[in-house]
């Protein structure tokens, strides 16, 4: 797909997937603005081919200037608050920046004429369900804060879709996992499962896994976990999307591999790639931690020509080894 280069403006730019978006933008040839207030990205993440701007999303009078003065024409919302533990000891900070700020910034928009909205949502709207394999027309039915947070924005963009003739598109991630050349993820606290094993495998410590007695072949919680660059690349297909009006009003649509991995299985993984032997220290399974979460993803490909390029596990697993 070609598209004439266009001037994004990415907020959580200086977060794990938003810097690898950006230098996947910048690389096909757009102009990116990011906008960071840093309370979790780091500045050195930052591509030196972007205009960088320290501050926040939810700052509505200052982004409607921005908006203005940077000319931009389509945003990419990738900024928020998403530690899942830390919605629920603090709900009314996630609603403040996920859902008010994000209004905020979406009512900016509006204000100056941006029509094109791409938003990173999340599997976490469909909290613990049941289905074998999540499609997009479950119910959205969030288990914790964070995911409500996710699920409500969502009802304000098709909302808005209706209202003002916005063109948005929801991105539901799954399990966002993965390094590029430039970019890795450094979440302080990681509570991501493959960097969480990873760190384990490398300084022989042992690791702790919560929940053996699922439902699953091998008792272990399955997960579907996209690499970072794929996520980036989704990024792109939606832009062109909106870019050449192939795209109207507001849709959801998965981002993740289409394929379940198990704990033990990611282990496994692991311990190939590093060549250590992990540890494991078996405990109770966490409360709303559902057995199987994994996305059928053939909307993704019918509506964004997108496919999962570099989602195996093995291949995940070793972008993550230290270079
Ligand atoms: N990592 C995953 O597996 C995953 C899965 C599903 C959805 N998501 C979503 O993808 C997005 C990016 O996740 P990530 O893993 O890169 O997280 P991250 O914490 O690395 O990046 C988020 C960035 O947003 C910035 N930010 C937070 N509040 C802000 C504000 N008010 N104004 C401006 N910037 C702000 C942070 O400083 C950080 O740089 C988030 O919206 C997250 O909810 C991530």
């Amino acid at each position: 797909m070609t598209i004439e280069p266009r001037t994004i403006l990415v907020t959580g730019g200086a977060g794990y997937i938003g810097a690898v978006s950006a230098n996947a933008l910048i690389a096909a040839g757009h102009r990116v603005v990011i906008l960071d207030d840093l309370s979790a990205g780091h500045s050195d993440t930052i591509p030196n081919e972007a205009s960088s701007i320290v501050g926040s999303y939810a700052d509505g009078d200052r982004m409607q200037s921005l908006l203005r003065d940077a000319r931009i024409d389509t945003i990419l919302h990738i900024g928020a608050l998403s530690i899942v533990s830390e919605s629920v000891a603090q709900p009314e900070r996630y609603f403040k920046t996920n859902l008010v700020g994000s209004i905020s910034l979406l009512d900016a928009a509006i204000a100056v004429g941006i029509k094109r909205f791409v938003f990173s949502s999340s599997a976490a709207v469909y909290g613990a369900s049941s289905s074998n394999v999540l499609h997009e027309e479950l119910p959205l039915a969030p288990v914790n804060p964070y995911g409500s947070t996710k699920a409500a924005f969502e009802h304000v963009l098709r909302a808005y879709a209706a209202a003002h003739g916005l063109n948005a598109l929801a991105l539901r991630y799954f399990n966002v996992a993965g390094a590029t050349e430039q970019v890795k993820e450094r979440h302080s606290p990681e509570t991501h499962l493959l960097p969480r094993l990873m760190n384990a495998a490398l300084a022989g410590e042992p690791f702790e896994l919560y929940g053996s007695d699922y439902t699953t072949p091998d008792r272990t919680a399955i997960r579907d976990y996209v690499h970072v660059a794929d996520v980036a690349a989704a990024h792109l297909a939606a832009i062109g999307k909106l870019a050449n009006a192939e795209m109207h009003g507001f849709s959801a649509i998965n981002i993740g591999s289409g394929a379940g991995t198990s704990v033990r299985e990611a282990i496994k993984a692991i311990e190939k790639a590093s060549g250590a032997r992990i540890e494991v220290q078996e405990h109770p399974r966490r409360a709303g931690d559902p057995p199987r979460l994994v996305a059928d993803i053939s909307r993704a490909q019918s509506h964004l020509g997108w496919r999962p390029r570099q989602s195996d596990i093995n291949r995940i697993v070793k972008s993550l080894l230290p270079r």
